[in-house]
């Protein structure tokens, strides 16, 4: 059982209703449930397979669900990178190694799931890649076409690939992500699209299963949770999961939350640094993390609650720092990311050299999407192949001048 509340001013809502914002106030939806009548048996929970529906209990769909099996992704142990900076018990979870290659499908196989529940006959989105990417190949699985709107010329080459081939309707707009997500807004609205974005409170339930197998991997909860921020809904679902197992009985201790944005689009982390009671929105974000280049994220209310109420913070890395993080996660831990997820880490590493971090905390950073993403910024920091002649004295001699 469950209903839609307003974040805002409470106000509740059936659980068919198709809606995105309060009526009364305008602030965004969350999915609220009799907590009191769910009783979460975690061996049973174990005897599942590590996914986003090992947690069904917790999540809002009835009908058999849309699924490419997402989730159950791993948990690395950064020993090397962890050494370096002076932390050794630094994880991340591995996101990128979910069926399309980001977190995103965890809330695309409730979002298209509820989509399915609730009669809609088409979906559509805005995106800065990784969603697209997610709905359209969601979509394709459920058999019903997905409308997606990019900001032209600012999207990784992976992520449109995928969403054309997927067989969504892409289309570019000349404007940034916040104006994509406001006209497709607008169409469902008036068009009866169901909207797909972080807006969207169902989609975010899935999302939070991604700090359910983080408890499950680790066996315990983290001390620190840290996520890269862009429209701020994965680190506000991560934070509604920890309060529900909290509020069940079943958390042992609730990780500071902590958001990591790109410096040239830092809204969130500005509001956290100044004490803003809301974000003040940047109208001209831009880094090379395209995922995260949000100026005005939607979740921002949700997420400055979950990271001042459970002690976190928030930090702002440039984008050299960045892709430093990137090459070192690729090269000392054979991890592949995308520029955005590497934020997280290079975030912790700031954090630390700056003393707010303890360096006997054990942090779990969500590392969002794969390498292959963005095969373009990778190209671009590094030397291109020896093109060399078809036999084995110049292979040598190009393997000598390289040593
Ligand atoms: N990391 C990656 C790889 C992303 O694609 C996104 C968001 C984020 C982090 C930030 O998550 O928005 O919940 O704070 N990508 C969205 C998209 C906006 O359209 O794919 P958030």
């Amino acid at each position: 059982m469950y209903r839609l509340v307003c974040v805002g001013c409470g106000t509740r809502y059936p659980p068919d209703e198709v809606i995105y914002n309060c009526t009364v106030c305008g602030h965004l939806l969350a999915v609220e449930y009799d907590l009191d009548s769910i009783t979460i048996e975690r061996q049973a929970w174990e005897r599942r397979p590590l996914s986003v529906w090992r947690y069904r209990e917790l999540l809002p769909v009835s009908i058999p669900p849309v699924t490419l099996q997402e989730g159950g992704t791993p948990l690395y142990h950064l020993t090397r990178i962890g050494e370096e900076i002076g932390l050794p018990n630094l994880y991340a979870k591995h996101e990128g190694m979910n069926p399309t290659g980001s977190f995103k499908d965890r809330g695309m196989t409730v979002g298209v799931s509820m989509a399915l529940q609730l009669k809609k006959t088409s979906v559509a989105c805005a995106s800065t890649g990784n969603t697209s990417a997610s709905l359209a190949a969601y979509a394709a699985r459920a058999g019903i076409p997905a409308v997606v709107l990019l900001p032209a010329g600012k999207v990784a080459l992976g992520k449109v690939a995928q969403a054309l081939m997927h067989g969504a309707r892409v289309l570019s707009i000349r404007g940034n992500f916040d104006r994509a997500l406001e006209m497709v807004h607008e169409l469902c609205l008036s068009h009866g699209l169901y909207l797909l974005n972080s807006v969207n409170p169902f989609r975010l339930e899935g999302q939070k299963t991604i700090g359910f197998e983080v408890l499950d991997q680790l066996g315990k909860s983290p001390d620190r949770m840290v996520l890269p921020v862009g429209n701020a809904g994965n680190i506000s679902a991560v934070y509604k999961g920890f309060v529900e197992l909290a509020h069940l009985g079943v958390l042992d201790g609730m990780p500071m939350m902590t958001g990591i944005q790109a410096a040239g689009s830092a809204p969130v982390v500005r509001a956290i640094q100044q004490g803003l009671a809301e974000v003040e929105p940047e109208p001209r974000p831009e880094t090379v993390a395209t995922a995260i280049r949000i100026g005005a994220p939607v979740n921002a209310e949700k997420a400055l609650a979950a990271i001042r109420k459970t002690g976190g913070c928030a930090e702002a890395v440039t984008d050299d720092e960045i892709l430093a993080m990137q090459r070192d996660l690729a090269q000392k831990e054979g991890i592949g990311v995308e520029p955005a997820s590497a934020a997280s880490v290079a975030g912790v590493k700031k954090l630390v050299e700056t003393g707010v971090i303890d360096r006997n905390e054990t942090i779990v950073c969500v590392v969002t999407g794969h390498l292959l993403k963005d095969p373009e910024t990778v190209i671009r920091q590094c030397k291109a192949p020896l093109e060399i002649d078809a036999d084995l004295p110049s292979l040598l001699s190009a393997l000598q001048s390289c040593s």
